[in-house]
């Protein structure tokens, strides 16, 4: 992976460097380098002739933009209504007390991520979190620590 500055060069030769293509090129951004650096939202500002705040103002609009680097793995824990009645409010509390983490940050020494997500598409296995790419059904806060044990 190249330097931050490099990654939104490339970028540039996908897109056109003007204000309206902003959000698919934050988007590329993220997706090449994981996630968008101060250094690139300044580059990208200079390109498409903004301000460094006004990039910000318009990517911190959307959930899907994060501005510092992605953990080592990610905990997702399902809130829809399944999930929320059979205890996922519990399952993201343990987490948030356990992990020292709150929802849409990471943790100090950049283990996991924690976000919240509406339904995974399992309903029937609710209670349901997913790490990495793995899903685990009928989660408890007595099962949680195996499970994330097994993630380092
Ligand atoms: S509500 Fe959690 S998987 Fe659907």
């Amino acid at each position: 992976m190249g330097t931050a500055i490099e990654t939104v060069r490339a970028v540039f030769g996908e897109f056109a460097a003007e204000a309206d293509s902003l959000i698919p090129i934050l988007q590329r951004v993220q997706a090449r380098a994981g996630f968008i650096s101060r250094e690139a939202v300044r580059e990208i500002a200079g390109a498409v002739r903004l301000t460094e705040s006004q990039v910000y103002g318009v990517a911190s609009f959307y959930a899907q933009f994060r501005f510092t680097p992605p953990a080592r793995h990610g905990i997702a824990v399902c809130l829809g209504t399944a999930c929320h009645v059979r205890g996922g409010e519990r399952v993201m509390e343990a987490l948030e007390r356990d992990l020292h983490v709150t929802p849409g940050t990471s943790t100090a020494d950049g283990r996991f991520d924690l976000d919240r997500v509406a339904c995974l598409g399992c309903c029937a296995l609710s209670p349901v979190i997913k790490i990495d790419a793995n899903i685990y059904s009928s989660v408890t806060t007595m099962k949680l620590k195996g499970i994330v044990d097994d993630y380092q």
